[in-house]
């Protein structure tokens, strides 16, 4: 056995050759499998692409960097779990382009955030963080009540996302600078938006009903966060056929 071993391994070809045969081997178990099951993603009731003005908070979020320091994704150990809810699925970021995993985590996780606070703490806490948890060193995000969302290009973002899978309908695009103002405007008939968007956040974020903000659009989305997936519909951890 040895004396064979030591024959390969004189051999500098034989023993390429044999090595790529033991992962080619290997590679073939593991990969082989996946192609008999149809989508590695799990099926879940209420996932929904971001509707408008998520959509438009989504890109503050990654444009301010608080992925630096947040990661939205809540790993299946109990510590976690108990800490900030079930732990999170495949499907809920499906429409993340980028997906905001990560374990880097300067504060805590905002994978379920959604609903765990008021409006009006999300939008004290990012004007002053210190204001409302004193020991905060998260940076103030103040500057966001004050610009304007720019909707000038929503349905081409919107189309731009379906090109790379995300399934926007042509209704979802032509309605889409109605939606983004609709969800942040209280006095608005929201009830298309919400057939569309299904338990999007509705109302003013951030305290002024006259002006559509980034502040608004940033907390419709931390609100939304965490709240699509109907758990009690989804078998726990099963990939449903
Ligand atoms: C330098 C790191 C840092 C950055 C960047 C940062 N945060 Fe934070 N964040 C923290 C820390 C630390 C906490 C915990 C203390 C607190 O609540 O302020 C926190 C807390 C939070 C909370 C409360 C979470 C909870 O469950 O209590 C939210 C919401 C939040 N951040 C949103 C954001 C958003 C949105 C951005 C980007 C605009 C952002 N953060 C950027 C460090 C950061």
């Amino acid at each position: 056995m040895f004396i064979k071993h030591a024959t390969i391994e004189r051999n500098t070809i034989l023993l390429a050759a044999l090595t790529l045969l033991t992962v080619a081997i290997g590679g073939l178990v593991e990969i082989v499998p996946l192609f008999t099951i149809e989508t590695t993603i799990e099926r879940v009731e209420g996932m929904r692409p971001y509707s408008p003005l998520e959509q438009v908070g989504r890109n503050i979020y990654v444009r301010e960097g608080c992925y630096v320091c947040h990661s939205q994704q809540i790993r299946p150990l109990r510590d976690e779990v108990e800490r900030y809810g079930h732990y999170s699925l495949a499907a809920e970021s499906m429409y993340d382009h980028p997906f905001q995993w990560g374990s880097k985590r300067t504060g805590p996780d905002l994978a379920r955030v959604g609903g765990k606070y008021s409006n009006e703490w999300h939008v004290a806490h990012l004007i002053d963080p210190r204001a409302v948890v004193p020991e905060s060193i998260m940076p103030s995000y103040g500057f966001l009540s004050r610009k304007l969302v720019d909707d000038s290009d929503i349905a081409d973002h919107l189309r731009a996302l379906r090109v790379v899978g995300v399934p926007y309908s042509d209704e979802m695009i032509a309605a889409a600078a109605k939606d983004l103002r609709a969800q942040a405007d209280p006095e608005a008939d929201t009830e298309e938006l919400l057939q569309r968007y299904p338990k999007a956040p509705i109302g003013d974020f951030d305290g002024d009903p006259a002006r559509l903000t980034e502040m608004d659009a940033l907390v419709a989305y931390l609100q939304m966060l965490g709240r699509l997936v109907e758990f009690d519909k989804t078998q726990p951890g099963g990939l449903r056929q």
